[in-house]
């Protein structure tokens, strides 16, 4: 009798819809490595490997000249660190070597570059990039969500090293108007990250967008994953496994 009252407990504790969503968060959270392990199937030492190629090779040299030579952009390089969410970007994309990535929100390219470099290394692969500048209004502010505004006259995209955009398209345009094209165009997509508007309809918006146009295999990512449930909900909709880093990144494979 106990022992079934017990088994009962833990399946239903253990079932994706009824674990409370602080634990959910907490037991899904990832080291670089492990994020990295859960994703593409990388050992620890294929994920040191990654990190030392992209710390030891001319990317930061390229970005932080390419940062140098922008007027008024407030942007400390040394905020990228190895160790931080771009990296495991950059590991990601090397490791899965997709054809095809797109990206939500560009603002000055900081995830853009990341992605770009992996994908010279990998000799392979095409980025497509939406975002929309944001309009300020009279009194300086940024209506909605938008947590990063480019100062006045700079390009979305500015900080991307000129030597790597050859691989990629940007689309000057908001999500709700461009993703749904863009896709259509694709017909199937490797990897998609949101970083653009972070409430919670819009990144559930995108994800759902998005989704049926991930190949079985390929990685759905968003940045600021913290800021509401939206990427956990999706997860368990889909029933799929939830993987959050540094409570920021949120990824999930497709697995079918
Ligand atoms: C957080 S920033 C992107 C940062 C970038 N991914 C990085 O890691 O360097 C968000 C960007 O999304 C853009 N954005 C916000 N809402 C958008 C929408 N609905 N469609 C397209 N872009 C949007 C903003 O203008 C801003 O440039």
């Amino acid at each position: 009798m106990i022992h079934t009252r017990i088994r009962s407990l833990v399946s239903a504790l253990l079932r994706p819809t009824s674990i409370p969503l602080g634990m959910k968060r907490r037991m899904s959270q990832r080291s670089l490595t492990g994020l990295l392990a859960e994703m593409v199937g990388l050992s620890s030492a294929q994920s040191y490997a990654l990190l030392e190629e992209l710390s030891s090779g001319s990317f930061r040299n390229e970005l932080d000249k390419q940062i140098e030579q922008i007027p008024g952009i407030n942007l400390d390089p040394k905020s990228f660190t190895v160790k931080g969410w771009h990296a495991g970007l950059y590991c990601i994309i090397r490791a899965a070597q997709p054809g095809v990535v797109v990206e939500t929100g560009v603002a000055s390219g900081i995830s853009t570059a990341f992605i770009l470099r992996a994908l010279h290394e990998n000799q392979k692969g095409k980025l497509y990039s939406i975002d929309l500048p944001p309009i300020v209004d009279g009194n300086g502010n940024v209506p909605g969500n938008m947590n990063w505004i480019l100062p006045d006259g700079l390009e979305p995209g500015c900080a991307v090293p000129l030597s790597l955009r050859h691989r990629w398209e940007l689309i000057i345009s908001c999500s709700e108007k461009a993703l749904p094209p863009l896709l259509q165009r694709l017909g199937q997509i490797d990897i998609f990250l949101h970083d653009s508007e972070h409430s919670y309809e819009h990144m559930m918006w995108e994800y759902e967008m998005a989704w049926p146009y991930i190949k079985t295999g390929g990685i759905l990512l968003s940045d600021d994953v913290s800021l509401n449930t939206a990427m956990i909900d999706f997860c368990r909709r889909h029933r799929h496994k939830y993987n959050e880093f540094e409570a920021k990144m949120g990824a999930v494979r497709k697995e079918f």
